[in-house]
């Protein structure tokens, strides 16, 4: 073998050139491997001993996409369309072989290729849109080629990679191989090419699915998808649709141009940061790599209501044994009930078959007793959200769990230190708290008590990605990071509310803004109960009003809104009415109020908060706020987040903002304009 280049090696296997890329941890094509592949391919092209070439990735996966980090950088040297070049005017058939995934670049790359094998476990997909972009190497116009306008519509609207199965199926496979023989496999299917004299196939030159392709298609296709504020999927959209109006070359130009574009718009330079900010966010600063990890095998849940059935259900995913302790036999018999709709629901919907619903299911046990917990490596506590019945939970708690376990709360704003003290065992306990409904959102806090142990927290950290979630640590303050945040907009909409807006304008504003839900719609899921007490309610404020009336949010059909049986929401008069006699009551006469308003009072106050997490050591980097407001609360990725959105209105319009309000400004802001830096990077 010989080395081109510390990534790009090319070496001769009989009459077959072998080209092989090696750059850990992903293989992105980067400017170094761009140009080794051009050196290479000359190489393989220019070798009288070799009649065809083949491409191949050592490591983990083929390539994952283009090398994201070179965006912002000023391109030098070979660019990816000089690579494609060369591979299209090869005059020996290059195979392209494929493991892990093909992203992006990487299945552009592929596509270039005049043969393409794969292992089964293989995954292929144009993820673009996730970034704001839309593929920019010839993807839009080879991927229709081969696979039809409208599978390659879906897959560059929706950014979702496909299995190799599906890939042989729809064209963009030739053959799959056995999963631990990929390279000898597609050596046999290269000599095989040359013993039945085929040469190059050139996916540009393969025209017949994109001729004769009507229009409609295309307008059917906008019709039936809704992309909200994203700009990149209806780019994508016009870029398949130029492969079956325009010559191949004038097409990759078209292409070009809007991929130019969507990379300098503000939309792909936030989904960019949210990429790299969500993988710093698994970083927690200060822990040696080698922190040791304990293993963890069996969890116990403790309270089956909506957040324990919902973290039950996480680890059941996850392939764990749960355990979940009950208070009472009702309530245990409910929360199961609850978690087995739940797969029967995924299976109706596709997305579970029966049998493995099934077998996930079979995960769980359920118990009234504590000491069935006795063996649990991790012990989730998700009872109810008062300090007396955590203390409670968790002094038993210590009685009964293994020496060694570690011990999580998911309360929502509790002190993890008060809790952690009435253990023998603090350096044990954390917080781990999930967002609601827990098997969908991504985000999981991991608050960090004072004394909670690094191995702890390490584990916490590698258990986020096991299970499917994006870990974020979070100081130990009330609300920590999201809900912190979250209350500084509620009680903004509130004062909204209080001063004349309806509770419906204000949700419009926030959903207008791209979030999935306003606050009090929100609230309303979460279920306005939550922390509120009967016994020492009174009337004090909308929430205790609503509550008082049995009007308890979607649980009980009815909260700021009213909910049908599909749990579709409407304004309520009844809500209303509460509302008008709640201002009357404390004297105020309603005002209308702007969208300007509402949008500034909801969203600014978030800014400040923020700053201030940062400038106490509550979070560790501003990127992570961003990462729990958009994986725990539908920030819209496209806007990068709070911290990110705040640096892209300017720290002028953000103070002028909140002085406007007579807010106060966290001194950081005022710190950080001074000198001329960014909030998102502040670390
Ligand atoms: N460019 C640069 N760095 C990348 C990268 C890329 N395309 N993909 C991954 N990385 C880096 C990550 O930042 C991370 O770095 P770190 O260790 O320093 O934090 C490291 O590789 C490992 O990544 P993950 O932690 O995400 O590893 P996983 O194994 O969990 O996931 C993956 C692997 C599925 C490949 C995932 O990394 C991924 O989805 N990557 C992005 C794929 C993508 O979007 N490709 C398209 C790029 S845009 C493009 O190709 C434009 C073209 O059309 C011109
Ligand atoms: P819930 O009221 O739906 O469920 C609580 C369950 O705990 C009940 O089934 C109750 O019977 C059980 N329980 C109470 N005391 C118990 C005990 N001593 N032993 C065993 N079981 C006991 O409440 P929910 O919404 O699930 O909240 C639970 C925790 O999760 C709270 O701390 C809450 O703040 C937090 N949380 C809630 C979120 C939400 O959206 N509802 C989101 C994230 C966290």
């Amino acid at each position: 073998m010989s080395a081109i280049n510390p990534v790009t090696d090319l070496s001769r296997d009989g009459d077959i050139a072998v080209i092989t890329l090696n750059a850990p941890p992903v293989n992105a094509l980067s400017q170094i491997m761009r140009e080794g592949l051009i050196e290479a391919l000359a190489g393989a092209e220019a070798d009288t001993a070799t009649k065809a070439t083949l491409l191949i990735c050592a490591g983990r996966t083929f390539i994952a996409g283009a090398d994201i980090s070179e965006f912002d950088k000023v391109q030098t040297g070979a660019s990816l369309r000089d690579v494609q070049n060369a591979m299209d005017a090869a005059k020996k058939p290059i195979v392209i072989a494929i493991h892990g995934t093909a992203l992006g670049g990487g299945l552009e790359t592929a596509m270039c290729g005049h043969y393409r094998v794969a292992v089964p476990s293989a995954k292929l997909g144009q993820p673009e849109v996730a970034l704001g972009l839309v593929p920019g190497a010839g993807g839009t116009q080879r991927l229709p080629r081969l696979i039809g306008v409208e599978k390659a519509l879906a897959m560059v609207t929706d950014g979702k990679p496909i299995s190799a199965q599906d890939g042989l199926a729809l064209g963009l496979l030739d053959a799959l191989m056995p999963e631990k023989e990929l390279k000898e496999g597609a050596l046999a299917f290269a000599r095989q090419l040359i013993a039945e004299g085929k040469g190059p196939r050139r996916t540009r030159d393969l025209n017949e699915k994109v001729t004769g392709i009507s229009p409609k298609i295309f307008a059917d296709f906008r019709a039936a998808h809704n992309f909200r504020g994203f700009e990149a999927p209806g780019e994508a959209i016009k870029c398949i649709e130029a492969a079956t109006t325009m010559a191949f070359d004038s097409g990759l130009e078209f292409e070009s141009r809007i991929f130019l574009a969507c990379k300098n718009s503000l939309q792909s330079q936030a989904q960019r940061y949210a990429f790299f900010a969500e993988r710093k966010a698994g970083k927690i600063p200060g822990l040696a790599d080698d922190t040791p990890i304990l293993p963890i095998t069996k969890v116990g849940v403790i309270g089956a209501g909506l957040m324990g059935g919902g973290i039950a259900t996480v680890f059941a995913n996850a392939g764990l044994a749960v355990t979940i302790v009950e208070a009472d036999g009702a309530a245990l018999a409910r929360g199961l009930d609850a978690v087995r709709s739940g797969y029967e629901s995924s299976v109706k919907r596709g997305r579970l078959t029966a049998d493995e619903a099934r077998i996930r299911f079979g995960r769980l046990t359920g118990t009234l007793k504590f000491e069935d917990l006795a063996d649990c490596d991790l012990i989730v506590e998700a009872v109810f959200e008062n300090m007396a019945v955590k203390k409670n939970v968790f002094a038993r708690l210590d009685k009964i769990a293994r020496s060694g376990a570690i011990l999580a709360s998911n309360t929502s704003f509790l002190d993890i230190d008060e809790i952690a003290a009435v253990t023998t065992r603090p350096d044990h306990v954390l917080g781990l708290h999930f967002f609601s409904p827990a098997p969908v959102m991504k985000l999981l806090e991991i608050v960090r008590g004072a004394k909670t142990s690094n191995s702890i927290l390490a584990t916490a950290m590698k258990l986020a990605k096991a299970i499917g979630k994006v870990g974020v640590l979070a100081g130990n303050a009330h609300g920590f990071i999201g809900n912190r945040i979250l209350m500084q907009r509620q009680d903004a909409a509130n004062a909204l509310v209080l001063e004349g807006a309806s509770p419906y304008a204000v949700d419009r504003v926030i959903t207008d803004f791209d979030f999935p839900m306003g606050p009090f719609a929100m609230a309303d899921l979460a279920g306005l109960d939550l922390g509120w007490d009967a016994a020492t309610s009174h009337g004090e404020s909308m929430r205790d009003l609503l509550c008082e009336a049995g009007r308890r949010g979607q649980k009980t059909k009815s909260g700021y809104y009213d909910y049908d049986a599909a749990r579709k929401a409407s304004p309520s008069p009844v809500t209303e009415k509460i509302i008008t006699d709640f201002r009357a009551g404390k004297g105020v006469t309603p005002r209308a109020i702007g969208e300007e308003e509402i949008r500034e009072r909801c969203l600014l106050p978030m800014i400040n908060e923020g700053a201030k997490i940062l400038e106490e050591g509550k979070s560790s980097r501003a990127s992570d706020i961003d990462i729990v407001w958009l994986y725990g609360y539908g920030w819209p990725a496209y806007r990068g987040g709070p911290m990110f959105y705040a640096d892209s209105i300017g720290f002028g319009a953000v103070i002028a903002g909140l002085k406007k309000y007579t807010i106060a400004p966290a001194p950081l802001l005022e710190k950080l304009a001074a000198a001329n830096k960014r909030l998102s990077d502040f670390a």
